[in-house]
């Protein structure tokens, strides 16, 4: 039987491509999202629409994750993810910028979590943060929140499944620039020296893969347009 993988945020951009290349590796991808999917050769009877923004929709999602389990380990990748870029008090949205990135992602792990342990079978949870959980950027106080609270809550968690949920795993993934619908609404951002989000799921799947221990963490960034992984840890605030 295929492992399989709940991509949560895997319509999109660096999503889409984590899903594509579940595929390769002979894994089953599970997409999650408002929109469908748009795989070669994918049929949508594993995709599943949620709105993060929305409380009952995440509630649907949250009591249904358990459907997905087989008897080998899931992997959930937190991918979903919003970017707006304005001063506090301009910005248009934030309780659902926070809701769609952190809150509802964090309800859905909850039931995941809960499932495994009356299950008795392990996790892998593949957390998209980025560099600006540890950066500070400008007019994105909302977003680098959010991004550093899934950074935190996912080192936390990790402690938790190794002691809970033996055989779990948490890889925390804090990707640079790239090339993807992130930025449309964002002016002035020129992307095209950003990384492809399709070499950086490569990149990605193969440290998840290859975990041994119960947490890694690392960070992408791009040397000749071309992603590397970087294990060092950086000091949590810089002024750029
Ligand atoms: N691009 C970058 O430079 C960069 C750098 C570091 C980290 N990241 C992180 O990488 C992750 C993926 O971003 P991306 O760059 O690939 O952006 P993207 O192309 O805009 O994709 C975002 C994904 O999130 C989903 N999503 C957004 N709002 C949602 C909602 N309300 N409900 C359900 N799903 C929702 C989208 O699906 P639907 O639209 O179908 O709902 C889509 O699959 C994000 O967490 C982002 O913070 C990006």
């Amino acid at each position: 039987m295929k492992k399989k993988a709940v991509i949560l945020g895997g319509s999109k951009g660096l999503g889409l491509e984590l899903a594509k290349e579940t595929i390769a590796r002979n894994i089953q991808p599970i997409v999650l999202g408002r929109s469908a999917p748009n795989i070669p050769d994918y049929h949508h009877d594993v995709s599943y629409k949620v709105n993060l923004a929305d409380s009952t929709s995440v509630g649907g999602c949250a009591a249904r994750v358990g459907a997905w389990w087989d008897e080998d380990t899931l992997y959930f990748v937190w991918n979903a993810g919003v970017l707006e870029v304005a001063p506090v008090d301009k910005i248009n949205d934030p309780r659902g910028l926070i809701r769609t990135n952190l809150d509802s992602a964090v309800r859905i792990i909850e039931s995941l979590v809960a499932f495994a342990k009356f299950l008795k079978r392990p996790i892998h949870l593949v957390t998209i943060s980025s560099t600006s959980s540890w950066k500070a950027r400008k007019y994105q106080a909302h977003y680098c929140l959010t991004k550093a609270g899934q950074a935190a809550f996912s080192r936390a968690l990790a402690l938790e499944l190794r002691d809970d949920l033996p055989w779990s795993r948490v890889t925390l993934v804090k990707p640079a620039g790239m090339k993807t619908k992130l930025f449309d609404e964002v002016e002035g951002t020129d992307i095209t020296e950003f990384m492809d989000p399709q070499d950086v799921a490569r990149v990605v799947w193969d440290e998840v893969l290859n975990q041994r221990n119960f947490f890694k963490e690392f960070q992408v960034d791009r040397k000749d347009g071309k992603p590397i992984i970087v294990r060092r840890n950086f000091a949590p605030i810089l002024f750029e």
